[in-house]
């Protein structure tokens, strides 16, 4: 069956809040502008890209994809549309379009840019971001999500509206990057007049040149894409390595900036970690031996940097240390790309990041700890000798190095690609396992994402997306998993109950937890009050159906619970229910009758269940996996239940599963019979 989209999609992937033990890895809304007291216009021109705007422009004529690389600050999100329009590129009527992963990036530059060209927000320069479009017919330069630009492919896969299409940050090769890329370069091959420009932080880019480069013969006149830099000058950098394996790379990397700083002339120093706790234990020694540290000598300033940290302390790194001080950010890898800080001399690199992996054999996506990329490495090093030579430090050997992968591999080939395949089913294109991905994903992947789509009714047996089901799937910006178990809940009468639990599993952090004290066990009595042995997701809905009845600060505070999560809550909920309208889900309430809500999770929920192994240990029913009960579950210190269902999986030393449901292993027989049979273990 060809199937047609009819419908309009949801612009952006999903409702996900950002999440703390995500974000810390990779990115900060915080901009640094060195030139804030100049004139707009002067601060234009201080920028690396402006002595390159003819080139680039030139080079548009010439090639229909341009990858632009050059560092963060280095002007391409706002200055490179402004230079098409100058150029006159979008005058016949046609708009240029700007990609960004993140909603802020784009509201930010479309602010920022509109500012820039002296124009109301909205007019010559506006956004579209899902919910929310601030854009009229004058618009010319158009910042939106991947998630809009996608939806807008659906309606006209041509993109004939666009002049040019920018996607921005594409080093980080989100799962919809990667979609979008494969789709652009289907629409270049049929639309010569739409230029693509791909702008990068990294110089790894050769790779991203030959995807789009549609020149099949030997020929290199012929080439239709081409790789610019705006780098700024690289001086020589000298890289050490350690001779053996450091056993604590936190300890390691705060022994070695301490010997740079004895040993070195003075420049500051960056030192890369995984983790915000990582980075806090390190700032602390270095800062314990800051103090001891004698007078005349030269000081030392530690400063931590990651993406969670309010922006008055971000701005610190970027700040110069005051006379006879040195300064040692340490910081996550939001220091690889995410930020540029200016005047780092010494790099200190432990080795490892922080990335979410997908596991398919368990169904779970986890965070884990991974020695990084021979890119990330350079990238990492790159970031000494911007204004001088410098030196870089590694705490693992030579030999270590030469055993690292070329590149990091991009979320497409490392995540749950059930909701990309539904999303590319329901744009039409059928065969997933063909498609022309820029790097493609393990099959096994791919197969697994058929395969859970399958289970959940999206897909039929022919990978056909279902009438019903799976078309409304497609269009709920939710996990396919939640998608269903949304759905279900319209069928089962208990959808009141239902969109109240996705909303809170959707933001984060609704309990206080003080770190200690009398507060922490106050907080605990509290919060006791909510808990349920039928696992946190009733628990949540116990303190929204409370916090409905209650509603002010005072009580929020009383019961340690956080009011900003829980308002946004009640706003998800609220745009839930109007997509539900939309979708003919209907708004039912079960009056709080358990089994029904229970037996509504397992019908999203089924593919991530656990059960108690005689040894004690949690296994999961597919993949076999040992999992742990995080201990800000509140079944952490109940009795151990037979049978649970997992949201979320954290994985650091162990495997820890969050966001859990008590059921009856029957269930899953009688819910999800195509993905469980029953077996004599
Ligand atoms: O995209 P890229 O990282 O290359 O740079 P950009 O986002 O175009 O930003 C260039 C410069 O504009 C930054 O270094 C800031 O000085 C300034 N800027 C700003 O002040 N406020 C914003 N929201 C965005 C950029
Ligand atoms: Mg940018």
């Amino acid at each position: 069956m060809n199937f047609k989209p009819i419908f309009t999609k949801p612009g952006d992937s999903m409702w996900q809040e950002d999440k703390p033990d995500i974000e810390v890895h990779s990115s900060t809304q915080f901009v640094y502008n060195a030139h804030n007291s100049l004139a707009l216009d002067m601060q234009r021109k201080r920028l690396p890209i402006y002595k390159n705007k003819s080139h680039i422009i030139y080079l548009l004529e010439k090639f229909q994809t341009l990858v632009l690389v050059g560092e963060t600050g280095s002007g391409k999100s706002t200055q490179l549309p402004q230079y098409l329009i100058e150029a006159g590129w979008g005058s016949d009527g046609k708009i240029i379009g700007i990609t960004e992963p993140r909603r802020v990036a784009a509201t930010s530059l479309a602010n920022r840019v509109a500012d820039e060209r002296n124009c109301i927000l909205g007019t010559e320069v506006g956004y579209s971001i899902r919910f929310d479009d601030c854009t009229d017919p004058t618009t010319k330069i158009k910042y939106m999500t991947e998630g809009i630009l996608l939806r807008e492919l659906m309606g006209d896969p041509l993109l004939t509206r666009y002049a040019v299409i920018v996607l921005d940050e594409v080093h980080e090769r989100t799962l919809l990057t990667d979609i979008i890329m494969g789709l652009l370069k289907k629409v270049i091959k049929k639309r010569k007049s739409l230029k693509v420009i791909v702008s990068s932080a990294t110089v790894e880019a050769t790779q991203l040149r030959d995807f789009f480069n549609l020149n099949t013969t030997k020929d290199l006149t012929k080439d239709t894409s081409t790789i610019m830099s705006v780098e700024g000058r690289q001086y020589p950098i000298n890289i050490y390595y350690v001779k053996d394996p450091v056993p604590d790379y936190v300890k390691a990397a705060v022994d070695t900036a301490l010997k740079i700083h004895e040993n070195e002339e003075e420049g500051d120093i960056l030192v890369f970690l995984t983790g915000l706790d990582e980075v806090d234990r390190a700032v602390s020694l270095l800062y314990d031996h800051s103090k001891l540290i004698k007078e005349g000598k030269q000081k030392l300033m530690p400063l931590a940097m990651y993406g969670s940290l309010p922006n008055s302390e971000q701005l610190k790194v970027f700040w110069k240390a005051p006379k006879d001080t040195r300064k040692i950010v340490v910081a996550t890898n939001i220091a690889e790309t995410s930020i540029t800080i200016p005047n780092i001399i010494y790099v200190v690199d432990c080795g490892f990041v922080k990335l979410p992996w997908f596991e398919a054999d368990a169904q779970s996506n986890s965070l884990i700890i991974c020695p990084i990329s021979k890119a990330s490495a350079d990238q990492r090093a790159g970031r000494a000798g911007r204004v001088r030579s410098g030196k870089v430090y590694r705490l693992y050997t030579e030999e270590a190095y030469n055993d690292l992968t070329t590149a990091t591999p991009p979320e497409m080939q490392r995540s749950d690609l059930s909701v990309a395949i539904l999303q590319l089913k329901a744009l039409g294109i059928d065969n997933v396992l063909r498609f022309n991905f820029p790097s493609s994903p393990p099959s096994k992947n791919l197969i697994t994402g058929l395969e859970l789509l399958y289970a959940l009714g999206a897909i039929d047996g022919d990978g056909d997306l279902t009438t019903h089901l799976g078309v409304t799937m497609a269009e709920l910006p939710l996990e396919p998993v939640f998608a269903k178990m949304l759905i279900s809940s319209g069928e089962m009468g208990c959808s009141e109950e239902i969109t109240t639990i996705l909303a809170m599993l959707q933001v984060q952090n609704v309990f206080i937890r003080p770190a200690g004290g009398q507060a922490a066990i106050k907080a605990r009595i509290a919060h006791r009050k909510f808990e349920v042995e039928e696992g946190d997701l009733i628990t949540y809905l116990n303190v929204y159906t409370a916090y409905e009845k209650y509603k002010t600060h005072s009580w929020c505070q009383s019961q340690f619970l956080n009011m900003k999560a829980l308002k946004r809550a009640t706003e998800i909920r609220t745009q839930m229910k109007r997509m539900m309208k939309k979708l003919n889900i209907p708004l039912l309430s079960c009056n709080g009758n358990l089994t029904v809500i229970l037996r509504c999770i397992t019908s999203g929920l089924f593919p991530k269940a656990a059960y108690l192994h005689y040894t004690g240990v949690y296994k999961s029913v597919r993949g076999n996996k040992d999992l742990y009960i995080h201990q800000n579950s509140c079944l952490y210190t109940l009795q151990q239940p037979q049978w649970i269902l997992f949201s979320e999986i954290l994985q650091t030393n162990k495997i820890y599963m969050r966001e859990l449901t008590v059921i009856q292993p029957e269930w899953l027989l009688e819910l999800a019979p195509h993905f469980y049979e029953r077996t004599s273990i």
